[in-house]
């Protein structure tokens, strides 16, 4: 696996200005064109779209709602595969008031089959990508589709349900935020609100009672156990246990049976960018997206060997917690039978700490965060970025309790604006144990001081951001952050360079602007660095919207049309690498 050094030329495009429209905004001399959107069909004889007439039949041949993570499978110079999660469906802005029945089943259906991932197969003919339809590799996984469950936590008495006294077969993965793509090339992705889709009461004294509390279940929002009784915690009380892993889906195989690798712990999580240790280990870096909550990194028992791999590489390893002080980050691992993590305090196995990881997370003192999401290592300097988004429950009281206090490496009270941090892994060692960290930015504006940002002053008022979330290094070394949230600071959400080398570190720089409503993620680019996918995810929504109501109808423009949930694919005019 090779890697850029870091980008030691600056980013040279033309800034874009800041603002908000209904429509997405690139840099002067380069192009965007939308390639896939919700609703197209990905498969030769899918259905048209058409937003009146939804139905889980149609929905789960056509590309998902509310695109996510982006990752890219190189085949050949001119072909790769794209895989896309589709994070959440949204009742009031996907359908129509006539279907937006509370406990409606079949709009339910259709909701689940909205859900999930694509996989979908890309050409580029003339310099522009374009989707192979009829591709075989072509794959909707939604949730409802088969998958394995694997690792220590597989076949557990807390993994069985009524359907399923195995423990080890469940239906569908769900909340699918960010991910990764392996060094192998197989597909992370990323469990994260699964909260929503568990409804029903559960009692106070139940076994599971504490542990789901701790991730929010059951939370109810989404109604679903209305339509189907796995979502009924009163009726399944182990179903949610199942949601909230890491998910290996191999891209190459359409017939493959996707895997919950369990290994990785049981949390919000946000994504799952790996990395090769020197000694071959291979390295997962993965947040715990809500507010106060924690860093991990997962490192394999084994190396990963390119002559031999081992397709379950993922199911042995240790997971660790961050513990953050000013001097540097202790790792600590989440390992059964180790401190705290004892049947004493009611782990009686790797199976329970991995199912309960945030207890467990808990009890060994980790450092709480402002909502940890996209961490992505960077193999050319052995540094790993860490995007915190923003905590507004943060606060500086001296007697806070220990998770909303504010701590060395989430200084800010109130942190409506968020922050990165660099970690330092000694001597690039991704497996160490004991790393050190700094500030890169702290987010908001610089020049208000009432912000507390932190940027390098060549920063214009164009370049700063808020709210970072989704991040990646371009294959020359540059890093990219898109935002969720940038709104609070007056201005659309939106994709930003940021130097991370020499004098010029800190520098933001602003190189695209979504639609109003919408947030911006996935950022990837291919691996000759002239093509960049984005994700603008619920484009034209905010809390009042409705499916009549939308704040733009990008990208079609059409008045019967809804907005739509997009990946747009950006292209330089004079087809060169992108950002110099
Ligand atoms: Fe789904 Fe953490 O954003
Ligand atoms: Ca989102
Ligand atoms: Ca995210
Ligand atoms: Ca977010």
């Amino acid at each position: 696996l090779t890697a850029a050094k870091p980008a030691s030329t600056p980013f040279t495009f033309k800034e874009i200005e800041r603002g908000s429209d209904g429509t997405h905004h690139v840099p002067d001399g380069y192009k965007a064109d939308v390639l896939l959107r919700w609703g197209d069909p990905i498969f030769k004889d899918a259905p048209d779209f058409n937003p009146l007439a939804q139905n889980s039949n149609s929905q789960s041949q056509q590309f998902g709602y509310n695109n996510d993570f982006i990752g890219f499978v190189s085949m050949a110079d001119d072909r790769g595969l794209l895989c896309v999660n589709h994070e959440y469906s949204s009742t009031r802005n996907m359908f129509p008031a006539a279907q937006r029945i509370k406990k409606d089943k079949a709009r339910i259906k259709t909701e689940i089959a909205s859900q999930g991932t694509s996989i979908v197969e890309i050409n580029r003919v003339n310099n522009r990508w374009q989707v192979k339809r009829d591709s075989a590799l072509n794959r909707r996984i939604t949730g409802d589709t088969p998958m394995n469950i694997s690792g220590p936590a597989a076949g557990h008495a807390r993994m069985k349900t009524p359907a399923d006294p195995s423990g080890r077969r469940v239906l569908g993965t769900l909340g699918n935020c960010a991910g990764g793509i392996t060094p192998w090339g197989t597909y992370l992705t990323a469990e994260e609100n699964i909260d929503g889709y568990f409804g029903g009461k559960l009692d106070k004294a139940h076994a599971e009672a504490d542990n789901h509390a701790r991730m929010g279940v059951p939370d109810g929002r989404q109604d679903w156990h209305y339509a189907d009784d796995r979502f009924n915690v009163s009726i399944a009380p182990n179903e949610a246990n199942r949601f909230g892993w890491i998910v290996e889906i191999d891209p190459l195989d359409p017939n493959s049976t996707p895997k919950k690798r369990t290994a990785l712990g049981r949390f919000k999580h946000e994504g799952a960018e790996s990395v090769l240790a020197p000694d071959g280990r291979v390295v997962v870096y993965m947040g715990d997206d809500q507010r106060g909550d924690y860093l991990y990194k997962f490192v394999s028992r084994d190396p990963y060997n390119p002559a031999r791999p081992d397709p379950d590489l993922l199911d042995h390893g240790t997971l660790h917690v961050a513990r953050f002080n000013e001097s540097g980050v202790d790792w600590l691992a989440l390992t059964h039978g180790q401190g705290p993590l004892t049947a004493e305090n009611g782990f009686n196995s790797q199976a329970d700490v991995m199912i309960s990881t945030r207890l467990a997370a808990d009890a060994l003192g980790a450092t709480s965060m402002d909502r940890p999401e996209d961490v992505q290592p960077h193999p050319g300097n052995g540094r790993v970025y860490v995007m915190l988004t923003n905590n507004k429950n943060r606060s500086d009281a001296n007697d806070a309790p220990l998770r909303t206090a504010v701590n060395a490496a989430n200084p800010r009270a109130d942190n409506v604006f968020g922050h990165i941090i660099e970690i330092i892994e000694p001597e690039g060692d991704f497996a160490a144990t004991r790393s050190e960290w700094e500030f890169l930015v702290k987010c908001g504006n610089p020049n208000d001081p009432a912000f507390g940002a932190l940027w390098n002053p060549a920063t214009s008022k164009n370049g700063w951001f808020s709210a970072p979330d989704n991040c990646a290094v371009d294959p020359r070394g540059g890093l990219w952050i898109a935002t969720d949230g940038n709104p609070k600071s007056g201005a659309v959400d939106g994709l930003w360079a940021l130097e991370t080398e020499g004098l010029g570190r800190g520098t933001g720089r602003a190189f695209f602007r979504a639609p109003i409503g919408a947030e911006v993620c996935g950022p990837r680019f291919t691996p000759d660095g002239r093509a960049l996918f984005l994700s603008v995810q619920h484009p034209g929504e905010d809390d009042d919207t409705t499916y009549e109501t939308p704040l733009t109808r990008w990208p079609d423009f059409d008045p019967g049309l809804p907005p739509r949930p997009s990946v747009v694919v950006i292209y330089r005019d004079d087809n060169a690498v992108i950002g110099v």
